[in-house]
């Protein structure tokens, strides 16, 4: 054997609480009302919003651990998606396809009610509801978003490859994602057609 010695570390305890605090995060972001220009249909809506809340309104927050870089490693986070609507369309996330976009992720719902809204590339849709208790398994190649359906914070404990990276573009060129979640006019949430969805170009790796 020679000496090249491969470094293991230590296991990690992390602590996480019901409202997304998570002990340990080397890592936090804001989303701004601002930052969510061309995201939602009803651009008047998201206007109006703006003028009415102020463009630094926060929409949500994510606090990540990531112990070690490399492909065999697993960042761990939360994110907390507040409540909103803008004309019909429930918050969302801005969404994104991995960089690396065979990774896989696992969202585990800790609060709230939300849903994770999902596409292929190739033209597939998913919409997964998600309430304390749930979690869904977002198999690679799938491009993610959730949003928020309830009336309080949608907080979701997630974990995925810490090579993955994220492309966030891949939405925004294509007019947004296929599917918008909308109000059903009750307590509930369908989805319709994104009228400016043009179709996703290949993903880059
Ligand atoms: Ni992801």
């Amino acid at each position: 054997m020679t000496s090249a010695a491969t470094a293991i570390d230590q296991p990690t305890l992390i602590e996480i609480a019901p409202t997304g605090q998570l002990t340990g995060a080397t890592r936090h972001y804001e989303k701004q009302l601002g930052d969510m220009a061309g995201v939602y249909l009803d651009e008047r809506a998201w206007t109006s919003a703006v003028e009415r809340e102020g463009a630094e309104t926060l929409i949500y927050s994510v606090d990540e651990q990531k112990y070690q870089d490399g492909p065999g490693a697993l960042i761990v986070g939360t994110s907390t998606l507040l409540p909103g609507s803008y004309g019909d369309e429930f918050a969302v996330t801005r969404g994104h396809l991995h960089a690396i976009s065979d990774r896989a992720e696992l969202y585990y719902c800790l609060s709230g009610r939300g849903v994770m809204l999902l596409d292929t590339v190739d033209g597939r849709t998913a919409a997964v509801e998600l309430t304390p208790g749930k979690a869904v398994n977002v198999p690679g190649h799938w491009i993610h978003r959730s949003v928020n359906v309830g009336d309080e914070p949608f907080v979701t404990l997630f974990s995925y490859a810490a090579d993955a990276g994220q492309d966030y573009a891949i939405i925004a060129e294509a007019g947004g994602m296929k599917t918008l979640v909308v109000s059903d006019g009750d307590a509930g949430w369908t989805t319709i057609p994104n009228p400016r969805h043009r179709g996703y170009r290949k993903a880059s790796a």
